[in-house]
Order: C-alpha cells, then sequence, then structure tokens
C-alpha cells in the first residue's frame, strides 16, 4: 500500500531499524522489489532518480508505483521518493506527482548555495505535506560501477551539517560519513561522525551508498541510529547480469517475458536479502482482508 514516507520512517525509528530506499528504473524493477517487500513482510522505499524519470516518464513511473504498491504489495507500506534531485523544477514535478518525499542533492553547490536552495525546497514541499532530505558533502562513486577500491571518499564537516540542518529545517539528512555510490572493496561508515550529527540533529539519518558495504559496518550503523539506506548498485547489477545471461543462453528468443521474467526475481532476492540486514524484514504483520 502507499503511504507518507514519514509513517514508515516513524515505525523504523521506534523499532530499532532501518528502512531500505531501492532505486528502480523499469517494471521488472518496481515488481522486483513490491515482491521483495510482501515476501520480507517489510516496509519499503522505492525511490526514483532523475534519469530514471527520464527513461520511463515521470507519471508512467508514479502511476506504476502507486498501481503495484496497490495490487501487489498491498500488505505492507510503500513510499515514492525523489533521489538526487539537483534542481527546484525536479522537486516541484515529483512533488505535483504526488511524492511524499523528495532529495533535493546540491551537494555539489558551495555550503551558502546548497542552503539556501535546499530551504526554498523545504518550504515549498511542507506546504505539500511532503518530506525533504537534504544533503552535504557530495557523493562520489558511479551507479552501478563496480571496482576494488576507490580513492578519497569525501567525508562531510559534521558542523556543516548540523548548521545545514538547523538553517534549511530538513526532515532528514544525508552526509557524506564514508561510503560511496557503487561496489567498492574500501567503503565505511564513520560511526563516531554519524552520532555526532544524530545528537545534535536528532532527524533521520539517511545513508547513502549502501550496495558493496560490509555486512557488519551496515549492521552497527543501523544500531548507532542510520534510518534509511540507500541501494541501488545492487538492483542495477542484479537485473543486468541475469537479463545478459538469458540473452546469451537463449539468443533466438523472441517473447521479451521469457528473458526478463528471471530479472523481477533476481531483484527480489537481494531485496530480501538487504531488508534481512537492516531488521526491517519481519516488521509487518499480514492482515486478513475479507473478500
Ligand atoms: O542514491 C542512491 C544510492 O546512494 C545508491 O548507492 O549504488 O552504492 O547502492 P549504491
Ligand atoms: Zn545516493
Amino acid at each position: 500500500m502507499l503511504v507518507h514516507i514519514k509513517n514508515i520512517v516513524k515505525e523504523a525509528r521506534a523499532g530499532g531499524y532501518a528502512v531500505g530506499a531501492f532505486n528502480v528504473h523499469n517494471l521488472e524493477t518496481v515488481l522486483g522489489v513490491a515482491n521483495a517487500a510482501m515476501r520480507a513482510k517489510s516496509p519499503a522505499i522505492i525511490q526514483v532518480s532523475e534519469g530514471a524519470i527520464k527513461y520511463m516518464g515521470l507519471k508512467p513511473i508514479t502511476h506504476i508505483v502507486s498501481t503495484v504498491a496497490k495490487n501487489i504489495a498491498s500488505q505492507v507500506p510503500i513510499a515514492l521518493h525523489l533521489d538526487h534531485g539537483r534542481s527546484f523544477d525536479s522537486v516541484f514535478e515529483c512533488l505535483n506527482a504526488g511524492f511524499t518525499s523528495v532529495h533535493i542533492d546540491a551537494s555539489h553547490l558551495p555550503l551558502d548555495e546548497n542552503i539556501s536552495l535546499t530551504k526554498q525546497v523545504v518550504e515549498f514541499a511542507h506546504r505539500k505535506k511532503a518530506w525533504v532530505q537534504g544533503e552535504v558533502g557530495a557523493m562520489i562513486g558511479g551507479h552501478g560501477r563496480i571496482s576494488g577500491q576507490i580513492d578519497n571518499i569525501p567525508i562531510a564537516d559534521p558542523k556543516d551539517v548540523i548548521m545545514f540542518v538547523k538553517k534549511t529545517k530538513v526532515d532528514a539528512i544525508a552526509a557524506a560519513i564514508g561510503t560511496a555510490h557503487g561496489v567498492y572493496d574500501n567503503e565505511d561508515v564513520r560511526i563516531d561522525l554519524l552520532k555526532k550529527i544524530k545528537e545534535e540533529t536528532k532527524i533521520p539519518f539517511v545513508l547513502h551508498g549502501g550496495s558493496g558495504v560490509d555486512v557488519d559496518i551496515i549492521k552497527n550503523a543501523v544500531k548507532e541510529g542510520v534510518n534509511i539506506i540507500n541501494i541501488g548498485s545492487d538492483i542495477k547489477i542484479a537485473f543486468c547480469r541475469t537479463l545478459i545471461k538469458n540473452c546469451r543462453d537463449n539468443p533466438e528468443e523472441t517473447d521479451p517475458r521469457n528473458l526478463l521474467r528471471s530479472t523481477i526475481k533476481a531483484v527480489e532476492d537481494v531485496v530480501v536479502k538487504q531488508m534481512e540486514i537492516f531488521g526491517s524484514a519481519g516488521r509487518i504483520e499480514f492482515q486478513d482482508i475479507e473478500t
């Protein structure tokens, strides 16, 4: 069922677990996340990037997620979120389309400009009763990239993050604290910074770059206060590897469904695994629905 993100995050904070925010790119990945949420009895955030919106169209993706949430993930809470919105126009469109949460990522701008754009977004979004996630300390890496090590992972200054939250009044905060977009061996989470930010801001913390981070590091980060974990690359990799194998094994196939069916299951499997790690699995009790 489609719900406001605040309801999902409220439960997660009370229960001491994190919720996955899963990037989707097409119908198959939406179905994979919805099936996973049902199988794991877990809440989920389904998020789209500007690139995914450009690929699918805002209206189609909004309707697909709403319909799948209502009809497939009917027993579990699902929220729709914009990931890494780079401009006011981008968040404006999504909020008007009915998203209950947007990420304004102006972290590439000087801090004062980041604060000023984020504040504008917060004022507009709050009038629509929607949530805003802000970001300090630009993340590096490429979505879907898999390579051994990544150099110079940036780390945000917690003083900047705390000041940013106070000035902008964002509802959730993302900050660079040791992870990167993509799958790398040397991703980490600076718990000292996480604790400082949490103590001072008291708002939900969003960990970007969740793919590839060691399971124990993630579990500890959740224990220390991470509330939302973004997963993008793991989904892209599961989808593409399965599709490539299917195409190689069946080069004469002419029915797209026969090539795509198992990609849904591949996405479902990686998402269920993450839900178990984040502690969100098994949190939802199914209701008896009268027919
Ligand atoms: O915003 C999306 C993410 O931060 C995804 O990062 O590709 O490393 O999972 P990831
Ligand atoms: Zn991200």
